[in-house]
């Protein structure tokens, strides 16, 4: 059986789990929460910018990691919901900014006009600075439904992944290797850093909103480790192998930009390999956590998600 085939029975086969059905309605709640959270009443039109950013458009994968993660510990609903919204928030600020022209000067994002593109380079740069703060403030509601320790834990992971030791580093990194000839480790760190570190910090959110045994910790950690690299490896594909219309934003622009990809180093075909050797390996790691010791229930959802990442067309 290829590996391929195999990752499908992995993730669908055996339990017939239903992704799209399990994600529709957590998708629903996730984009009414964010429509909610996301006020139009910042001042200046900087709302107006702040949802444009946000909302009608983008997979929400982090938040699903955020639910499926929470689910397979049996943890608080409402402190994921927050979890969700707060790490989808990172992710569209660094959108935003990743799409500025000091950084990778796109116009195309989601299917629309990117940010700066819309609204200047200002209001765009301002927009991520407040939905990177607006993440914050929904982590710590002062209403008693999140305990203070969840609140704490939840912060500290996502200013983690967030920042040097993750996003922003892997995006210095990104910029300060155009041109250049990474060798295959230092391209595992990057990609790591710039998107690996909010994936894995999804799962790990989702985790801290129960409560987790070490074991299974550390094998939620490997789990999304492995998917947050292969997310990346699969992104790099994609921008070879797609169109902008599927993508919804600019295809090409690796090669075109001369940034150094999985692509550019191990060729398409050993890229789509190392993407499948990742999901195995995110896979290997549930098997392993524990949390499937009275079925697998509780983690079909990471499974499928997982499955979802490599074998994705946008
Ligand atoms: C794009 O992320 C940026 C990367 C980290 C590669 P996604 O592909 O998850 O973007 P959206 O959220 O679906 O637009
Ligand atoms: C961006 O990587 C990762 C971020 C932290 C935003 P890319 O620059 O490859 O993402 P796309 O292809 O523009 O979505
Ligand atoms: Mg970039
Ligand atoms: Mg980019
Ligand atoms: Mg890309």
């Amino acid at each position: 059986m290829d590996t391929r085939v195999k990752a499908v029975v992995h993730s669908q086969g055996a339990s017939g789990f239903d992704l799209r059905a399990w994600s529709s309605a957590h998708l629903e709640t996730v984009e009414q929460a964010l429509s909610n959270w996301v006020a139009a009443d910042a001042p200046a039109g900087l709302g107006d910018a702040m949802r444009y950013a946000v909302l009608d458009g983008g997979k929400r994968l982090r938040p699903l990691l955020v639910l499926a993660a929470c689910e397979a510990v049996g943890g608080h609903a409402g402190a994921a919901l927050r979890a969700a919204c707060a790490v989808e928030l990172i992710h569209a600020y660094s959108l935003v900014h990743d799409d500025l022209p000091c950084m990778d000067n796109d116009v195309l994002r989601r299917g629309k006009p990117t940010v700066h593109v819309q609204f200047g380079e200002a209001r765009a740069l301002l927009a991520g600075d407040a939905l990177q703060a607006l993440a914050f403030e929904l982590l710590t509601p002062d209403d008693g439904t999140v305990s203070p320790v969840v609140q704490a834990a939840l912060c500290r992971l996502l200013a983690r992944s967030a920042g040097h030791h993750g996003m922003a580093g892997g995006q210095a990194i990104d910029l300060a290797s155009v041109g250049l000839a990474l060798s295959e480790a230092q391209l595992r760190e990057m990609h790591r850093l710039k998107t690996g570190a909010l994936l894995q910090g999804s799962v790990l959110m989702g985790a801290a909103c129960g409560v987790a045994s070490a074991a299974a910790t550390v094998a939620l950690g490997e789990y999304g480790a492995a998917i947050g690299l292969a997310f990346q490896v699969v992104d790099d594909i994609l921008d070879v192998t797609a169109d902008s219309a599927t993508l919804g934003k600019t295809a090409g622009k690796d090669a075109a930009q001369d940034k150094p990809t999985y692509v550019s180093l191990l060729g398409l075909e050993h890229s789509r390999t190392y993407a499948q050797a990742l999901l195995e390996q995110a896979l290997a790691a549930l098997d392993a956590s524990g949390l499937d010791a009275a079925g697998r229930e509780r983690t079909q959802a990471l499974r499928a998600l997982a499955d979802m990442v490599v074998n994705r067309n946008n």
